[in-house]
């Protein structure tokens, strides 16, 4: 695997595989990789002929609440991981590199109505600060194929979004969430629990499944979300929504929508964790 932390490099070298017209797949992340992300490199691997990862923490989408400098930092062991996953190119670029003019003259890429939603209410400019910085590495990268986990359903709607606004060449490929045997989701925001909350946050998506055993039996959407906030809080979680959406619109479920997705997400100790479930009514 060769890094590369300059934009004339990566260029360079990709370019070399363009030429020989091999087919890119990109797995942006923040590092501190867990199976999850390796799950998206498999896919990448399936998808195109090289794969290229990216390890940035964006700080264009940390609030100023959100302690970045305390985001876990591993990247001896992830370049280690990348390796074993069979990573072509790792492009490990700093911030000034990416925002040389700094983070307020920056030109920015915003997804009206959806990124002031769930997680874009509860964390003001936090998706300005993904699509523009994924729309940035699409341009550098120019990707065939570009993998998403779907643990952040939302993210992946505003990717997509944009990338059907923007005209982008690219595809979008959803990967299924990787879950802990417990069921907990994958989460490089895991670090931060102890044993006690890793136990604790398994009724995040138990709750989950438990609303969607609900919808299977009726859709009195606000009564379920209700009783959905007091069974995770009834955990000692801290509940920041749990909605019921129409899984293509994120809009609040209406009568009659049958392809819906839960969307929820709550503190544990120090961690904000997100998760989702998709059901399909028939
Ligand atoms: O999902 C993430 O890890 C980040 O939001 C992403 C897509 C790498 C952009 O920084």
């Amino acid at each position: 695997m060769k890094t590369v932390e300059s934009i004339i490099e990566l260029r360079s070298v990709l370019n070399q595989f363009r030429a020989q017209g091999l087919t890119i797949g990109f797995v942006p992340t923040m590092g501190n990789l867990h199976h999850g992300h390796l799950s998206l490199v498999d896919e990448a691997k399936q998808q195109a002929d090289i794969v290229v990862a990216s390890i940035f923490i964006n700080p264009m989408q940390f609030g100023v609440n959100e302690d970045i400098d305390n985001y876990p930092r591993t990247l001896e062991k992830d370049k280690e991981k990348l390796v074993a996953a069979g990573v072509e190119i790792l492009f490990t670029p700093t911030p000034d590199i990416i925002y040389p003019k700094g983070l307020d003259k920056q030109t920015f890429v915003e997804v009206p109505g959806l990124s002031s939603s769930y997680c874009g209410e509860s964390r003001k400019g936090h998706f300005r600060g993904v699509t523009t910085i994924v729309c940035k590495l699409f341009n550098l990268v120019q990707p065939d194929i570009a993998c998403f986990g779907l643990k952040d359903y939302q993210q992946v709607q505003m990717i997509q979004t944009m990338v059907d606004d923007l005209s982008m060449p690219i595809k979008i490929i959803p990967v299924a969430t990787k879950r802990e045997d417990s069921g907990l989701a994958m989460s490089s925001r895991n670090t931060y629990l102890s044993d006690a909350e890793k136990a604790q946050a398994t009724a995040l998506y138990k709750t989950l499944q438990w609303v969607k055993s609900r919808l299977a039996e009726n859709q009195e959407f606000e009564k379920i979300e209700l009783i959905a906030r007091s069974k995770i809080d009834a955990a000692g979680m801290r509940t920041d929504y749990i909605d019921i959406c129409n899984a293509e619109t994120l809009e609040p479920a209406s009568a009659g929508d049958s392809n819906l997705v839960v969307l929820a997400a709550a503190h544990c100790g120090k961690a904000r964790l997100i998760d989702n479930i998709q059901v399909s009514l028939s």
